[in-house]
């Protein structure tokens, strides 16, 4: 059978990944695929680079359109990212009757249901491995691995550099807007890292995990999306000191309502094995009732590993032809007629415990008058951690920092509870809240 022709567009870290691992392993994949694949066609504004990559005997172009438009091309490979041209060129590919392989969950995340409805009614795939924890294969798992399960929750570290820069935070007690330009120097970072450090790339791919294990639509406008900008390095070292450490966690659970979908700083026990991922690696941990806890581990950027998951979604292409072509998985996992209404949950229904620190006036009392508010708002309370004078103010310190550890409660509740804390006279300044998850 003659090879797949692929087309890719864009050819940056993981294009040029993509091209070189399917050349050096191009046996291994014919045999696994059935048939071979190749890149015959190569789209990128910088032309002569892209030239420099792929070398002769493959067509670059400036213009993407052109390889849309080559009636040769069996699968589009869309790596240019972003919402704009790239949808456009996503929905002409699949118009043109090509399959598409993407990375960008920022565009599936928000235009998901329209790309899906446009690919099925032109009969052909859109696959998304690369979107989601790179070269972890989480996708897979969780569309066909786990499909006896019916799923729990999901609680992923998605973000390979705010997981690089909370880690530093807790290792060497540096501050947020310093680790962030060691990030940056380190090429972890985007130069402009707004998507990484406010959640939203993490909320994009928690978006993504939602659907394919709900069997529901992709709402990212649904998502709660907390970044890590407001993380004191105090609060890293508090956490430390009561057995659990900060991951900013993309989260979402079945619950008898509907399903939570969210994205924010979380304190897991530093026992869990995903409290240990470091650096700017990924892990995520399903929980399905047949299978129990699952933890997948992995790079979740970077040239190969990326490339290593666009790769496993063009040879479940190839098999379209090689394989019994009824056997195919839906996009999202399940029947397009069988995906659920659940709602996903406003933020202030989801039910979680709790990490406050208040800064407060040191005198007789103060405990007392916080402690009967949260008594008052029905907030249980696991733990209180306060830190002596000295270590917070030095000798002579009129404030001190009160850590409270609570229950379950409602957030809706406990942002009721903050607000009328936080106008008490003896609150000092802003009351820093972080969601505790114990995941077991
Ligand atoms: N900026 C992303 C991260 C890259 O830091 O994880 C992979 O999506």
């Amino acid at each position: 059978m003659k090879p797949i022709q692929v087309g890719l567009l864009g050819i940056g870290t993981v294009g040029s990944g993509t091209f070189e691992v399917l050349r050096r392993n191009q046996g291994e994949i014919r045999r696994r695929a059935g048939r071979g694949i190749e890149i015959s066609m190569v789209a990128d504004l910088d032309v002569a680079r892209a030239r420099s990559i792929v070398g002769e005997g493959v067509q670059v172009v400036g213009d993407a359109r052109a390889v849309i438009a080559n009636p040769d091309i069996d699968v589009v490979v869309e790596l240019i990212g972003g919402y704009g041209i790239a949808k456009a060129l996503v929905l002409e590919a699949i118009a043109a009757g090509k399959h598409v392989v993407t990375a960008n969950k920022a565009l599936l995340a928000v235009h998901g249901t329209e790309i899906f409805a446009a690919a099925a009614a032109k009969g052909v795939m859109v696959a998304f491995e690369a979107a989601v924890a790179g070269g972890i294969p989480i996708i897979k798992s969780l569309r066909e691995g786990l499909t006896a399960n019916r799923i729990q929750w999901i609680a992923g570290i998605i973000n390979g550099t705010t997981n690089f820069i909370l880690s530093e935070m807790r290792d060497k007690g540096l501050d947020f807007d310093v680790v962030l330009k060691e990030a940056q120097r380190l090429g972890y970072a985007e130069a402009d890292p707004t998507f990484d450090i406010e959640g939203v790339d993490a909320a994009h791919k928690a978006t993504l995990m939602s659907a394919i294990a709900f069997g529901i639509p992709v709402q990212f406008d649904k998502a709660y999306v907390e970044g890590i900008t407001q993380l004191g390095a105090a609060d890293i070292r508090y956490a430390e000191q009561l057995g659990y450490r900060i991951k900013l966690l993309g989260i979402t659970k079945r619950v008898a309502q509907g399903i939570e979908l969210r994205v924010h700083p979380s304190l897991v026990p530093a026992k869990r094995l995903i409290a240990n991922v470091e650096g700017a690696m990924n892990a995520v941990v399903v929980q399905g009732d047949a299978v129990g806890t699952t933890l997948y581990y992995g790079k979740g950027a970077g040239s190969e590993p990326t490339a290593s998951a666009v790769i496993a979604d063009l040879v479940d292409i190839a098999r379209l032809q090689t394989a019994d072509p009824l056997h195919r998985v839906p996009y999202l996992a399940f029947q397009p007629d069988a995906m659920s209404d659940t709602p996903v949950l406003p933020m202030s229904e989801v039910v979680t415990s709790y990490y406050l620190r208040l800064r407060v006036a040191d005198e007789a009392g103060v405990l007392a008058q916080v402690t009967a508010l949260l008594a008052g708002a029905g907030i249980s309370i696991d733990a209180v951690l306060q830190r002596e004078a000295d270590e917070v103010g030095g000798e002579g310190a009129t404030s001190t920092d009160l850590i409270i550890l609570t229950h379950n409660t409602r957030e809706g509740t406990m942002s009721d509870a903050l607000a009328r804390l936080q106008q008490l006279p003896t609150v000092l300044a802003p009351i820093v809240r972080i969601r505790k998850e114990e995941l077991n």
